[in-house]
């Protein structure tokens, strides 16, 4: 049987000789380092983090800055670190602090959670982190922890499992020090219960952990069986002319909304059906290896053909934003990685 009070007392006296306290969001802390930090750490390791973090807050240093920034500025900073609704909803967040909550984040927590990109975990996080208000949270980390301890044999992803879990939070997060106990927490989840092989010996709360005493920390957190992971392949493309290519900016919805990318198509000859349609005259037509991507969803092999022309054309595509890139003197645009790539191979190149 857990006692509560031993639980957060254990947690709290881990953290305080293995947890993180030099992180560059933990450095100088406010409400907006932590709103900041929290959004590039949903889905993303710290290690990755850090690097996306300084730089954006080099840039951004306040939340009136990021919400007079373009959107093209935010999604250039965030190139690479994936998930970029994410970046979407940063910017909207920050642009209605400035206008309904005059550039001050708000501290109550039904405003929290009605900004865009805020959960009810992240917007407990933010108020006990920078605040230390009394709030559970429940990402991952959290989630691996309790299920565990707890034996939890129910899928994860179901209501039912959620709605325990946050109970089971809610009851174990101590009153006072929340924020200290919140942190504890997931560092605990990403250092020691990790995903796999966990270093149960290390675990302050081995003793109230039935998966550890079972020796079954396997089993959790129950997961639906594995969907099939999709594979898809498109077609890049790279239309060029001297240094410049051409790029296009996609829709807002969609895994690179917003972002730019060469025009991309389902099969060759849909390819070779927009060259015919906009009359272009090219002088090379190469194939050049394929690249594979993985998201955490699918995996995305890409086909890309490069077709210099001698003519630059401006009439493409009008329907959608597009532009020259300037492969010398490049503007700062959002470009999803293997975009990126190829841009640097034909830097290269050039
Ligand atoms: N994951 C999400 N938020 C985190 C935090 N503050 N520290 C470590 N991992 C996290």
């Amino acid at each position: 049987m857990i006692k509560i009070n031993q639980f957060s007392f254990l947690i709290n006296k881990w953290y305080k000789y293995y947890g993180r306290k030099n992180l560059p969001w933990q450095i100088n802390k406010n409400i907006y380092t932590v709103w900041l930090s929290e959004i590039m750490l949903q889905q993303t390791k710290v290690i990755t983090v850090i690097p996306y973090f300084k730089k954006f807050i080099l840039y951004f240093p306040n939340i009136t800055t990021l919400a007079n920034a373009s959107l093209n500025e935010v999604l250039y900073l965030w190139t690479g670190l994936g998930y970029y609704a994410r970046a979407r909803n940063l910017h909207k967040t920050a642009k209605i602090i400035t206008l309904k909550y005059k550039g001050k984040f708000p501290t109550i927590f039904e405003e929290v959670i009605n900004l865009p990109g805020i959960g009810r975990s992240t917007a407990g996080a933010i108020l006990s982190l920078s605040d230390n208000q009394y709030y559970p949270i429940l990402d991952g980390n959290v989630k691996r922890i309790l299920t565990r301890c707890y034996a939890i044999e129910d899928f994860i992803n179901t209501t039912k499992t959620e709605n325990k879990l946050w109970e089971i939070s809610k009851n174990l997060t101590p009153i006072y020090n929340s924020g200290k106990f919140n942190q504890a927490m997931m560092d605990l989840g990403s250092i020691v219960c990790t995903r796999i092989k966990p270093k149960c010996e290390m675990c302050p709360i081995n003793i109230f952990c039935i998966a550890y005493i079972n020796k079954t920390w396997e089993r959790y957190p129950k997961k639906n069986i594995k969907k099939k992971i999709l594979k898809k392949t498109i077609y890049f493309l790279l239309l060029q002319y001297n240094q410049y290519i051409w790029l296009e900016q996609q829709s807002k919805t969609g895994i690179w909304g917003g972002l730019f990318c060469f025009p991309k198509f389902n099969t060759q000859s849909d390819l070779e059906f927009w060259i015919k349609k906009y009359n272009i005259k090219y002088n090379l037509f190469k194939k050049l290896n394929i690249f594979h991507h993985k998201f955490s969803h699918f995996y995305l092999n890409i086909i890309p053909i490069q077709l210099k022309i001698n003519i630059k054309i401006n009439n493409i595509n009008e329907s959608q934003k597009g532009l020259w890139y300037n492969l010398i003197k490049p503007s700062l645009l959002g470009i999803p990685t293997p975009v990126n790539y190829f841009l640097q191979f034909l830097k290269k190149q050039f």
